[in-house]
């Protein structure tokens, strides 16, 4: 990551893409200093492009091939084209449905993260805030973390809690992991953005100023 360039994030998503908005008004409001260079998607008609196009962004539709949970060989060049030509420094993923493999990943190693709703390394996979409603976690959240070959289970980089209510559903604990996720993500991107984080393998720390 080149430090004399505004730092570029592409960003990578299957649905409505509220995340991105909260990393987009972050970007506007000139609290995480970056560009969003490029919005992709694996869905033709995903919000998340709709908003992208709203706010003035390039944002592209890259059909993913016949998989249903990962990309086509094809389809994985074309997102790895996409971000090289986007001269992307970070690759957030805000709600990407498919798993990235080996060339993706090496394409842009210690440079693709993610954010997960609930505290990993607890219930990775789908629906984690179901997951830990059934469980009967009393605390919950939500993790943004760096990208490996694994099913959510890169190293860290910040969490947020949010307690699990006596009179929680699925869908009323899912809405404040959302917002958490809200305020979690930006902050995290932003401190990526300022070259704050330090990796030491699994630890993920903040340097000294
Ligand atoms: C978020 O809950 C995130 O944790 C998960 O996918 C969801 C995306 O939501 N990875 P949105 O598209 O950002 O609204």
């Amino acid at each position: 990551m080149a430090n004399n360039h505004p730092f570029r994030i592409g960003v990578l998503g299957s649905g409505k893409g509220s995340n991105f908005a909260a990393i987009a008004s972050a970007v506007a409001a000139g609290t995480l200093p970056a560009e969003i260079a490029i919005v992709l998607s694996d869905v033709a008609d995903a919000g998340i492009l709709a908003l992208a196009r709203e706010r003035g962004l390039p944002a592209q539709f890259i059909a993913p091939g016949k998989f249903r949970t990962k990309l086509e060989e094809d389809a994985e060049r074309a997102f790895v084209n996409a971000l090289n030509a986007a001269q992307v420094d970070l690759v957030v993923l805000a709600g990407f449905m498919r798993v990235l493999k080996g060339d993706f990943l090496r394409a842009f190693e210690g440079r693709i993260v993610n954010i997960h709703p609930s505290l990993l390394p607890s219930f990775p996979g789908l629906a984690s805030w179901k997951q830990a409603l059934d469980y009967g976690v009393k605390v919950t959240g939500c993790t943004v973390h760096f990208v490996d070959a694994g099913v959510d289970s890169g190293a860290i980089i910040g969490q947020q809690t949010v307690p699990v209510l006596d009179h929680d559903t699925a869908e009323t604990l899912h809405q404040r992991i959302h917002a958490a996720e809200h305020e979690l993500y930006p902050r995290c991107v932003a401190a990526l953005a300022r070259r704050e984080i330090l990796v030491q393998g699994r630890r993920v720390i903040r340097k000294l100023p």
